[in-house]
């Protein structure tokens, strides 16, 4: 009978359902508040440097992500094929996390030091130039376009700001550090850096 009355009460039955989802949702996402293994940073694990920000900014804005991925899963097939699995406290500075979905070209998450400056130089900017058979597309404009850095300090303030431990000299050096570099020099300085906190320990 009380059923009934709910089920008649469209009201009483939209509190009902608010008040059963906020239970659930509560109880499966306040424990992540006090998780600290995903919000400590791997022992070793480096702020990008200003370069290598910008060089992030670039992977984003160029839609890189959208056929890579970053993220090892802890499966044989994947760490045999990209070494170790990803774990949660590498991602710590990343905002927002790159992730991704989808794997049209192979996982980047351990990328750094798997080839040289000059290999991505050549891949970037046209890929069949080292691998004929690929389908990824070149990006030749970013060993042309050089980086504006009056930006850089300010991306580095709003990283901090979000808990990156950048200090006031790297934030006032920042411009400088950029100074003169292309696009490509710091696309490629961030792939370089991708996923060695864990790779460059063992
Ligand atoms: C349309 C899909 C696509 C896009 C967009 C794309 N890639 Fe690729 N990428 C591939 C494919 C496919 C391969 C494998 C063939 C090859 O090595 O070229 C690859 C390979 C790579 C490799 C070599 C990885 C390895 O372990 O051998 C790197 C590094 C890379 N891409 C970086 C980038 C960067 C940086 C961008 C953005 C500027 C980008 N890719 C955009 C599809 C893509």
């Amino acid at each position: 009978m009380s059923h009934e009355v709910v089920e008649k009460n469209i009201g009483l039955m939209t509190v009902f359902i608010l008040l059963v989802i906020s239970v659930g949702g509560l109880v499966e996402i306040v424990p992540l508040f006090f998780i600290k293994q995903t919000t400590e940073p791997v022992e070793g694990l480096k702020p990008y440097t200003a370069l290598q920000l910008e060089g992030r900014d670039i992977y984003i804005r160029e839609g890189c992500y959208v056929c890579h991925s970053q993220m090892i899963r802890p499966f044989r097939a994947e760490t045999e094929r990209y070494g170790h699995y990803s774990v949660a406290g590498e991602f710590v500075y990343d905002h927002p996390f790159q992730w991704g979905s989808k794997r049209t070209g192979p996982d980047l998450a351990r990328v750094g030091g798997r080839y040289s400056d000059e290999w991505h130089y050549t891949h970037l900017n046209n890929p069949r130039d080292v691998v004929p058979e690929s389908n990824m597309p070149g990006f030749p404009w970013l060993a042309k376009n050089i980086i504006d850095g009056s930006l850089t300090p300010k991306k580095l303030q709003v990283m901090k700001t979000l808990g990156v431990p950048y200090t006031n000299t790297d934030i006032a050096n920042a411009t400088q550090a950029v100074k003169g570099k292309t696009e490509m020099d710091a696309l490629i300085a961030y792939l370089q850096v991708l996923g060695t906190s864990i790779t460059n320990r063992r």
